[in-house]
């Protein structure tokens, strides 16, 4: 046998030494979910060891992420039914909760970086991306509403604003809106490829923004597509995104790295809350070792081309990742 692939594997300097993927917990993007009750922490069924934070929970939560190696942090607001409407008007109020706490924590730690989220739903009382009249979720009459947000985030302090809504021609209207009011240095993460998943749910149910009636599948992509996912890549590019995004990532590892291998921007990953809530109940029940899995999981990602992933495990990876150096 003149062959013996062992060889390299012998042992563990020799296997560290040839080792091709490192993820570092700078690589991560920790989703936090902010809310305006004087609960600091409200558990979420869906999504054990996620929760809805208040502003001082939030300050602490993002205290100990930093500590354990966390730079960068997407914010989601937890809006209550009252504050909803139509059109989503609340999203751009100024005295908006979710824009005061981005000034906070902005305010508290200069040196994060902060992502948001601009789409409709959890301040929509249809639970849609987008406007909607007679069923049809309205594509056009949308993006004034997501510039708007846009602009309000950056106001704010938001260091890269998210587009996860799906509608066409956002990126652009939002990088001219950006632009025009001289938040030029303010990113773009475009959500690319963001599939009409089932693996949102626990997602949704931590911000209660389901859809009242009817799915996604008008502006979210086909599950069984990846031409789509080039398409909306090549589009993206054009309209001034400075990230591609793709979503959900474990089930979605072969479109991370089609994007990867045709685009020179950085692509992210979103290990989404389905994905992370499968691998936490497995673990609960004793079926998997969260100490091995986790990092296994979020490893695949980095391989498969992801620059970054958005994953609920960030914490946790970072704290694993210090105990083990
Ligand atoms: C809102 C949005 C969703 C997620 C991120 N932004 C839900 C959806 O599109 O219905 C899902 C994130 C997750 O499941 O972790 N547009």
């Amino acid at each position: 046998m003149l062959n013996r692939p062992r060889r390299n594997r012998k042992n563990d300097a020799i296997r560290s030494m040839i080792e091709e993927t490192v993820l570092r917990p700078s690589n991560l993007i920790y989703p936090l979910f902010l809310s305006n009750t004087n609960i600091e922490k409200e558990p979420i069924s869906s999504l054990p060891d996620v929760y809805r934070l208040n502003m001082d929970g939030i300050l602490k939560e993002i205290e100990e992420s930093i500590e354990a190696g966390i730079k960068t942090f997407i914010l989601f607001p937890v809006i209550p039914e009252s504050f909803k409407d139509k059109t989503g008007s609340y999203s751009y109020q100024d005295d908006n909760f979710y824009l005061q706490g981005i000034r906070k924590i902005k305010e508290h730690f200069p040196g994060v970086v902060l992502m948001s989220d601009v789409a409709l739903d959890p301040y929509s009382t249809d639970g849609h991306d987008g406007i909607v009249r007679n069923g049809e979720i309205l594509n056009d009459e949308t993006l004034p509403i997501l510039s708007k947000m846009a602009v309000a985030q950056a106001q704010a302090g938001i260091d890269i604003i998210g587009p996860s809504d799906m509608m066409d021609g956002r990126v652009r209207t939002i990088r001219e809106a950006l632009d025009v009011h001289q938040y030029e240095h303010v990113s773009i993460m475009s959500y690319t490829a963001k599939y009409a998943s089932a693996f949102y749910g626990p997602f949704r149910d931590a911000l209660d923004s389901a859809p009242k009636a009817g799915d996604k599948k008008t502006y979210q992509m086909n599950p069984a597509n990846k031409n789509e996912a080039l398409r909306e890549a090549e589009l993206d590019e054009a309209e001034g995104a400075d990230f591609l995004m793709v979503k959900p990532a474990l089930a979605y590892l072969d479109v991370i790295h089609l994007l990867k291998e045709n685009s020179y921007l950085p692509i992210a990953a979103y290990n989404v809350s389905g994905e992370y809530a499968m691998l936490k109940a497995a673990c609960a029940n004793g079926w998997l070792e969260y100490e091995k899995a986790m990092p296994e999981m979020l490893l695949s990602m980095k391989r498969a081309g992801a620059d970054s992933i958005l994953t609920y495990f960030a914490k946790d990876y970072a704290q694993l990742y210090k105990k083990l150096l």
